[in-house]
């Protein structure tokens, strides 16, 4: 597929990068850039070489939320009847393998509720994350009013969401919405880090992790390691279980086969 509106390139043939690609609308999320989002992160999940994936954009702005432009004149009607947000933006929550979003610049909107809906954030230092939807008349409608007071509790994402104000990174870090802040010229380089380390561990176990890491969210303390133990147990009918602990106990790196 030719993508127009993003990037999509390999790292060390493991890691899948996808650059959000429309800098004269600071990335600006339309229905042509999330079908394009969709379909390479489903790609990349399906290859069975790549590990991880990485979602950022560019330096003044990871996404700057929904495109106004696009939903201006939108009425009821047509956002109802195209499932308008669903349709593209559910994929996201289908990949299986982790997403790690590398925010630098603004994250506002939909581009803050697109960061949290990637499994982790590593942000640069000069990254802005907010809900402003307030001030245009709407609320958020991509999970943020359900993503972020989990992140970050209520007192916090109330304040976010009402006064439509921006949090800067230390303060994104310090409220629990990103797990790292760095130097922006240090920003891809931590998440590639991030990235090849998680490649380098059996595909099984990470996505029974992140799989058994969102239920936490979705369910509640009993049923939730309830499920955990489920796959626990699962996994030891896995190759990579015997290997990963064999290769511990003999002093030796383990080769996973993803098996
Ligand atoms: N949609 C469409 N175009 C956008 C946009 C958006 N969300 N955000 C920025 N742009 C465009 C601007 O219109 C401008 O285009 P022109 O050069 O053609 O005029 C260009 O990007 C550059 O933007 P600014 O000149 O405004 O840049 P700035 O540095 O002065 O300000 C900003 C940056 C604070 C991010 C400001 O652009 C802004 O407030 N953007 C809107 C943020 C917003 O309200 N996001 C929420 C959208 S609604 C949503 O996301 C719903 C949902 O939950 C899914």
């Amino acid at each position: 597929m030719a993508y127009q509106n993003i990037e999509v390139r390999t790292e060390g043939g493991k890691v899948g990068i996808i650059t959000l690609n429309r800098p004269k609308a600071l990335n600006a999320l339309n229905g042509a850039l999330m079908d394009e989002l969709g379909a390479a992160l489903k790609a990349f999940d399906l290859d069975e070489t790549i590990g991880c994936m990485i979602i950022t954009g560019s330096e003044k702005a990871f996404a700057a939320g929904a495109d106004i432009s696009a939903m201006a004149l939108m009425t009821f009607t047509d956002v109802y009847k195209e499932d308008f947000i669903t349709r593209n933006w559910e994929t996201i929550r289908s990949i299986r393998k982790p997403v790690i979003a590398a925010v630098s610049g603004f994250a506002l909107g939909g581009g803050c509720e697109l960061a949290m809906m990637c499994d982790f954030i590593i942000a640069a230092e000069n990254a802005k994350f907010g809900q402003p939807e307030i001030k245009i008349g709407i609320i958020p409608g991509a999970g943020g009013t359900q993503r972020l007071p989990r992140a970050i509790g209520k007192a916090k994402a109330m304040d976010l969401v009402l006064t439509g104000r921006m949090m800067d990174a230390q303060e994104a870090e310090r409220a629990g919405l990103v797990s790292r802040v760095v130097p922006l010229e240090k920003m891809m380089d931590e998440a590639l880090g991030a990235a090849l380390m998680i490649c380098g561990y059996g595909q099984l176990s990470v996505m029974a992790a992140k799989e058994s890491l969102n239920r936490a969210f979705e369910s509640g303390l009993t049923d939730g390691v309830m499920f955990e133990r489920r796959i626990f147990h699962a996994l030891f009918a896995s190759a990579d279980q015997k290997e990963g602990m064999d290769a511990f106990l003999n002093k030796r790196p383990p080769q996973f086969t993803n098996r």
